[in-house]
């Protein structure tokens, strides 16, 4: 996270703010929380108890939901602002087995501190903050912290190799956005967000999936596959 970002985050009403919108702004918000709970039924669920990593965890929304259909988790939550992490420790507050760890992505690369062993490593709307290369030593850190046959899933915004896909990508989210805004009756000033996406600081950080896949499988990762995509908006990951 560069210095603006990391203040940006640390602001109160900013992080508040993008929590009151997400589950409008972010298309396939709910299926994608609804796969990961799947994905963990289906490979995790019975091999208790896990390690949840969370990346980025913002008011802890991954380590709640699957807390919730899993009590026996141990959480760890990481996130460069404190302010989201206060968060996420009240949304957290019934659940006994959670830790809360305040370092930027930028400082875990560097100073690769041991946090244990992990399970399953999550990470939704974050990592897209970081350059590719940042990307990639990341996911190099979080190979080093999963157990062997451990998962990593990233929930992520991606960009399309091919200009006039992406701009079609763009305008899908416009018309999702109105669609959900004029349904649910609500207001979410869409063009502000949609600014900040393409603002060209945060847009040149995305990279296509196909590019964060690869980053995958360089580290180590194997059966790497997207689980799914609705124009930006995509999940994948892989297995060390
Ligand atoms: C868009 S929010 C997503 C929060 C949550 N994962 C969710 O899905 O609602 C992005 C989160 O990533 C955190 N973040 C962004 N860049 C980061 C970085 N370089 N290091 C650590 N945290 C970062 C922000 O503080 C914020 O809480």
């Amino acid at each position: 996270m560069t210095e603006s970002e990391l203040r940006q985050w640390s602001q109160r009403d900013f992080a508040h703010k993008y929590l009151e919108i997400a589950d409008i702004m972010i298309v396939g918000r709910k299926r994608s929380l609804d796969m990961l709970k799947s994905f963990y039924r289906y490979f995790l669920r019975g091999k208790k108890p896990n390690r949840v990593l969370d990346l980025g965890c913002g008011d802890g929304v991954l380590a709640h939901e699957l807390l919730n259909i899993d009590d026996s988790i141990s959480a760890t939550l990481v996130d460069g602002s404190n302010d989201m992490l206060e968060k996420a420790r009240e949304k957290l507050v019934e659940f006994g087995n959670t830790r809360f760890v305040n370092m930027s992505f930028q400082e875990l690369t560097s100073e690769k501190p041991d946090l244990g062993k992990f399970e399953i490593a999550v990470s939704s709307l974050a990592i897209h903050h970081l350059t590719s290369s940042e990307k990639a030593d990341l996911f190099k850190y979080v190979f080093s912290c999963l157990v062997e046959g451990g998962y990593f899933v990233v929930i992520d915004c991606t960009r399309s190799q091919a200009g006039p896909v992406e701009d079609w990508f763009l305008e899908l989210w416009r018309e999702r956005i109105e669609e959900r805004q004029v349904g649910l009756n609500v207001e979410a000033d869409f063009e502000k967000m949609y600014e900040k996406y393409t603002e060209t600081e945060h847009y040149s950080r995305l990279d296509t999936m196909d590019a964060q896949m690869n980053a995958l499988r360089d580290v180590g990762f194997s059966e790497v596959d997207c689980y799914y995509k609705h124009g930006l908006f995509a999940m994948f990951g892989g297995k060390k």
